[in-house]
């Protein structure tokens, strides 16, 4: 889920793109410009190598905390089948993390290294899961608008120049999907019931929505990486139009569930053939993204603690690999 286009400012991604004579360079651009998948044996520049690293790392840190939110609530879920459900996109959410992890390896970083950034603080995960999920309802609405959110985000990213992200995230995607359609069911289901019921989801709506809207990532004009993530096809569609388009998919699927979303100056543009939005509290975000949310450091201190209470089982398994090696070579000797 959520790679969140976060653009922050990197240094290495200022290095020239094109003009190097070299010929590994000028293979690159080619490869590029036809739309063909660079591969981790091929040459690229280190700066498509840096930022896509930083992307791909941030999105698998993203996954597995993103499984806190929503965990918490496995021993709270409202019935069996309810359970069963959530159990399963959790699960589904750790399976991402591992795709990514390993297709982040490919571009030379130990997953060592990888989570030593994300437990340290040093690296960034999507802002999205330090706000709390105080009701039911809120596991529905992640569902539903997290999880879409993510798949407007990262169905572009099935065409990414790099293969081994490419090929990771098709098979998210459909996953996400399933994600997006068993939260909407969920709440559906809700908002066919009490009013108490009805009410609780409305009040997740009104939370959650100014934040997926900002998952997007800054405005067009404030994203200082996106020229070279577009001119490498990392990057496809900019943070602004996937934000109307989630938009403009989702007010449809609001009126279907009979929720309102707290956006005073959302109004069909006839011209433009979009909704309208209101402003994004940018400040907001990036205290969030800086550390400050609801929930940053309970997230981290679990993802700590969940690390190291498995590294008996690490352990274990690194022995029986161990074992199991030396046991094919007495038998080869
Ligand atoms: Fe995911
Ligand atoms: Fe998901």
């Amino acid at each position: 889920m959520y790679t969140q286009a976060m653009d922050l400012p990197d240094p290495s991604a200022k290095l020239h793109v094109v003009g190097q004579p070299d010929a590994a360079q000028a293979e690159f651009d080619l490869k590029i410009d036809a739309d063909r998948k660079i591969e981790p044996q091929d040459w690229m520049p280190e700066a498509y190598r840096k930022t896509l690293l930083r992307q791909i790392s941030q999105h698998a840190h993203s996954e597995i905390v993103g499984m806190q939110p929503e965990g918490n609530w496995i021993s709270r879920a409202p019935s069996l089948k309810r359970k069963a459900i959530l159990l399963a996109k959790v699960q589904d959410e750790g399976g991402h993390g591992l795709y990514l992890y390993s297709a982040a390896e490919t571009l030379g970083q130990s997953r060592d290294t990888m989570l030593e950034a994300l437990h340290s603080g040093k690296a960034k995960y999507s802002s999205i899961f330090n706000y709390p999920t105080l009701t039911w309802a809120d596991v529905g609405v992640i569902g539903w608008l997290v999880d879409g959110a993510a798949i407007m985000n990262q169905i572009p990213i099935c065409r990414c120049s790099y293969g081994p992200y490419a090929r990771a995230m098709i098979r998210i995607c459909k996953e996400e999907s399933f994600h997006q359609r068993q939260g909407f069911e969920s709440l559906l289901t809700q908002m066919k019931g009490t009013q108490a019921q009805r009410d609780m989801v409305q009040d997740a709506v009104n939370r959650w929505w100014w934040p997926v809207l900002a998952m997007f990532g800054p405005p067009d004009a404030d994203s200082p990486n996106s020229a070279n993530s577009m001119r490498w096809g990392i990057k496809r569609i900019s943070n602004d139009d996937l934000r109307q388009k989630f938009v403009d998919a989702t007010i449809p699927q609001a009126k279907i569930l009979g929720v309102t979303v707290p956006d005073p100056d959302l109004e069909w543009n006839e011209q433009r053939g979009h909704y309208d939005y209101g402003a994004i509290d940018w400040d907001d975000f990036w205290a969030v993204v800086n550390g400050n949310g609801p929930c940053n450091k309970e997230r981290l201190a679990t993802r700590v603690k969940a690390h190291e209470d498995g590294q008996w089982v690490r352990d274990a398994a690194l022995a029986h690999a161990r074992k199991v090696m030396a046991r094919e070579l007495k038998e080869a000797a």
